[in-house]
């Protein structure tokens, strides 16, 4: 039975169909059965979905790496088609976050946290699971949770803000989880934005399933805004882990992909809308 995961929502198009935003969801199809993971910002899920002849019907369960609103703005829109369905995440989700972008030489203060109430998403057919914890969810799929943060040079990103009974504090994204399947050619981790460092997940991905080979690196690695010198550390451990397929999307940012091009050449790919990796 194929394993076939397809970029459903990107930033970026790059094939004839579908559209870009800003954000990621990926249409996982693994022996016979149908799972989304993240749901994009809402706006290209659905057409996305229907052009690259993926039906959201059939998805089985929802995983979502965390609560900013580019993974988890297109529930209802797929819920609305889907009904019931379990939806893994941290208990973090729900949480009120901003973000201080510069624009235009001022500084704008967003909010990026999920847009929708808990009873809202739920009256649609929600049935939300909450965990903190490595765990299997279906047989060779397992979601982190939580993931230790180790490495030195993968810091929280200073633009985010966690706003909590009147406090602004740095939000360090404790409920960023990536989704991994277990395959006959290695482990393929799927990573939403990568909030915890894509080295440290990585690295607790090997300390809990005892395995040390990716058959394939996917999803946003958030990459983006660390200086060079954090890209460059990131990039050095990562070559040297057994990784076969790269393919960045999302947050990952021009500069590190070219990098990561001239790192792993013909192993690097880029995961734009409508991509798909098979396996
Ligand atoms: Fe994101
Ligand atoms: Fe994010």
């Amino acid at each position: 039975m194929k394993t076939r995961i397809t970029v459903l929502c990107e930033n970026l198009v790059g094939r004839r169909v579908g559209s870009g935003e800003h954000g990621f969801s990926a249409f996982i199809e693994k022996d016979g059965r149908n799972y989304l993971f993240d749901t994009g910002s809402g706006h290209s899920i659905v057409a996305n979905s229907l052009a690259l002849n993926k039906d959201l019907r059939t998805i089985r369960k929802i995983f979502l790496s965390h609560g900013h609103h580019d993974h988890t703005g297109g529930l209802p829109e797929v819920l609305e088609l889907k009904g019931d369905v379990n939806v893994h995440a941290h208990p973090g989700l729900f949480s009120d976050r901003t973000a201080v972008l510069k624009e235009d030489d001022k500084e704008t203060k967003r909010y990026v946290g999920i847009p929708y109430k808990k009873a809202y998403l739920e009256f649609l057919g929600a049935n939300f699971i909450f965990s903190k914890d490595f765990y299997e969810v279906e047989k060779d799929i397992f979601l982190t949770g939580e993931v230790p943060r180790k490495t030195p040079f993968e810091k929280p990103d200073p633009r985010l803000f966690s706003e909590m009974e009147g406090k602004t504090t740095q939000d360090i994204l404790l409920d960023d989880q990536s989704l991994i399947l277990n395959t006959k050619k290695g482990l393929v981790v799927i990573l939403g934005c990568a909030h915890s460092g894509m080295i440290n997940i990585l690295n607790y991905v090997m300390q809990k399933t005892r395995k040390g080979k990716f058959y394939a690196i996917l999803g946003g690695t958030h990459l983006d805004f660390l200086t060079p010198e954090q890209l460059e550390e990131s990039i050095k451990s990562l070559s040297k882990m057994e990784v076969e397929k790269i393919g960045v999307s999302h947050c990952t940012g021009m500069r590190a992909a070219f990098r990561l091009h001239q790192e792993f050449g013909d192993r690097f790919f880029y995961g734009y809308v409508g991509s798909a990796l098979e396996l």
